[in-house]
C-alpha cells in the first residue's frame, strides 16, 4: 500500500480551482473538447504531478490512469528523467537537426534500432505523433515513385483507425466526430475491416476475427496492389477507436500479405509502442516487423513531444541522390529535439534496468484479479486486456446518456482521472504499480462504474455521445 497511502493530498487554497478554471476558460480553447461543455466540466487545475498521482490547486489528488493521454510511463516528475533533462539543459537544450546533429539524437536512433536487431536502421525525428504519421505516409509514397513505380500512391487503412487529426492522419483514421467536419479536405483512402477481435460469433475467437480479416485484405490487395503504396496499422490494439483488440496473426497474416503484393507496411505504434502491450514494440508480439514504425507519446517519458518514424535501409537508400530534390525534405522546427531525445535515453534506460515488462505483467495480474466481479457483470461486455491496457464496454441500454462524461466526473470524486471512449471504459495507468496500488485502482475503478450506473435512470433519454478519449 505504500504508493496509496505516502501520497495523501495536503490541503491547498480554498478557492483556488474555481478561480484558475475561470481563466482558462476565458483564455484557452482546449483540445479535443467542446468548449461549451467546459462550463460544466471545467478542466482540473493541476498544481504537481509526482508518480502516478496528480494534485490539484486545492491539494486533492487523483490517479493518472490514463497516463495524460497515454503519454507517462514511469510517473509525473520521474527523478531520473528530471536529472537527465536537467543536465542535457545546461548544455544543449535544442539545435536544429539540419546541417547539425547531436549525441542525444545518435544514441537514441542506435539504440532504438538495435532493439528491432537493425532490421529498421534509420530514424527520422518530428515531434508529435501525427507529424510522424504524414512522415510516414510521405515516405511511403515518394519512395516508390523513387523506384520507379509512381504508380503505387493510394493508402489503405482500418476501420476503426486513428492515426492523429493533420490532414493526412486524419485522412486515414476511421472516427467521425473527428473527421466528418474535415471530411470534404480529405484525400480518399481505402478502408478494410478492423481485425476487432470482439466481432467474434458464437464458437468463434479472436484469430478467426484476424483470419477473416485477412482475407478481406487479400481479396482487396489481389484486385488494387500496383496502386498502393501502403498499409497502416495501430498493432494489438486500435486505441482511440475504443480499446479494440485484435490477434497478433492479423498482423502476421498482414506482413505476408504485403510482402507478396509489395505495400509497405506502417505500424504506428504511438500509443502501443513502449511497453504498453507487453513488449517493447507491439509487432515483436506477432514476431514481424514493418517497414516502417512510428512512434512518440510514451518515448519521452510524457515530458516533452517527440516523435519519430523508423524505417528499414533499403527505403532510405532509395532517397539518395545527387539533387535535393531525389531526398526526403520534411522538416519540422523542433525535429530532434535534444532534451526531448535524452528524456527518451532516460526511458530506454529504464527499461534496460529496471524489468519494466516483467514488473508490468505481474502487477496487471493484480489489476486482473481485483477486476474479476466485472467479468460476471451483466451490465458490462468484452472485458479484455493486452499488456497494460484493460478495457471494456458498457452495454448500451445501461450506459445512458453523456456516460463518458458522467463516468469522468464521477472518477474525479474516486481520486481517479479517467476519460472514457465512448461506453469503453479503460484503464492505461504508468509503469508504476504495486500490489496496494493495483487494488487500489481496480477498486476506485469500480465504486465509480457503480456510481454512475446505479444513478442511471433506466427511462433517460439514449442520445449517443461522440467518442472522443
Ligand atoms: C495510434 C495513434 N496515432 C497517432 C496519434 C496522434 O498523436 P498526436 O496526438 O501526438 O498527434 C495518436 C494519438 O492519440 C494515436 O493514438
Amino acid at each position: 500500500m505504500a504508493q496509496v497511502e505516502q501520497l495523501l493530498p495536503l490541503p491547498g487554497p480554498p478557492g483556488a480551482n474555481a478561480a484558475w478554471q475561470q481563466r482558462s476558460l476565458r483564455s484557452i480553447w482546449h483540445p479535443c473538447t467542446q468548449m461549451q461543455r467546459a462550463a460544466v466540466v471545467p478542466p482540473l487545475p493541476m498544481a504537481r504531478g509526482q508518480g502516478p498521482w496528480l494534485f490539484d490547486l486545492e491539494g486533492r489528488r487523483y490517479f493518472d490512469a490514463v497516463s495524460s493521454w497515454w503519454v507517462n510511463l514511469f510517473g509525473h516528475a520521474d527523478p531520473g528523467i528530471n536529472s537527465a533533462l536537467k543536465d542535457q539543459l545546461d548544455s544543449l537544450p535544442h539545435v536544429m537537426l539540419a546541417g547539425c546533429t547531436h549525441t542525444p539524437a545518435v544514441l537514441l536512433a542506435e539504440r532504438l534500432s538495435a532493439l528491432t536487431g537493425g532490421v529498421l536502421g534509420h530514424c527520422f525525428f518530428a515531434s508529435d505523433g501525427a507529424s510522424a504519421v504524414e512522415i510516414a505516409l510521405k515516405m511511403s509514397f515518394h519512395h516508390w515513385r523513387r523506384i520507379g513505380q509512381p504508380e503505387k500512391r493510394e493508402f489503405v487503412c482500418l476501420r476503426g483507425g486513428y492515426h492523429g487529426e493533420t490532414l493526412g492522419a486524419l485522412a486515414v483514421t476511421d472516427i467521425d466526430v473527428f473527421r466528418d467536419a474535415y471530411d470534404p479536405l480529405l484525400m480518399r483512402v481505402h478502408q478494410v475491416v478492423s481485425p476487432d477481435a470482439r466481432q467474434a460469433a458464437a464458437g468463434e475467437g479472436a484469430a478467426d476475427v484476424a483470419a477473416c480479416a485477412a482475407g478481406e485484405l487479400e481479396a482487396f490487395f489481389a484486385e488494387r496492389h500496383a496502386h498502393i503504396a501502403a498499409l497502416i496499422v495501430e498493432p494489438l490494439v486500435q486505441c482511440a477507436g475504443g480499446m479494440a483488440m485484435h490477434d497478433p496473426d492479423y498482423l502476421r497474416r498482414v506482413r505476408a500479405l504485403c510482402d507478396r503484393y509489395q505495400v509497405s507496411l506502417i505500424a504506428d505504434e504511438i500509443a502501443v509502442g513502449c511497453g504498453r502491450t507487453g513488449s517493447f514494440f507491439a509487432c515483436e508480439q506477432a514476431g514481424i516487423w514493418p517497414d516502417f514504425i512510428c512512434l512518440s507519446k510514451g518515448i519521452s517519458g510524457g515530458v516533452l513531444p517527440l516523435s519519430l518514424v523508423m524505417t528499414r535501409d533499403a527505403i532510405y537508400e532509395a532517397f539518395l541522390g545527387d539533387e535535393a530534390s531525389q531526398g526526403f525534405l520534411h522538416s519540422h522546427s523542433y525535429t530532434g529535439n535534444a532534451l526531448a531525445c535524452r528524456a527518451a535515453l532516460a526511458v530506454l534506460d529504464r527499461f534496460a534496468q529496471d524489468q519494466v515488462l516483467d514488473r508490468n505483467a505481474e502487477w496487471a495480474n493484480r489489476v486482473d484479479a481485483a477486476l474479476d466481479p466485472l467479468r460476471i457483470d451483466p451490465r458490462v461486455e468484452h472485458l479484455r486486456r493486452r499488456g497494460m491496457i484493460w478495457a471494456f464496454d458498457v452495454r448500451p441500454e445501461f450506459a445512458g446518456e453523456r456516460f463518458a462524461e458522467r463516468f469522468h466526473l464521477a472518477g474525479r470524486g474516486h481520486e481517479l482521472l479517467i476519460r472514457p471512449i465512448g461506453h469503453t471504459v479503460y484503464l492505461m495507468p504508468p509503469y508504476l504499480l504495486d500490489s496496494g496500488l493495483a487494488e487500489w485502482l481496480a477498486e476506485r475503478l469500480l465504486k465509480t462504474f457503480h456510481d454512475v450506473i446505479s444513478a442511471e435512470d433506466a427511462h433517460a433519454d439514449r442520445t449517443p455521445e461522440p467518442a472522443i478519449a
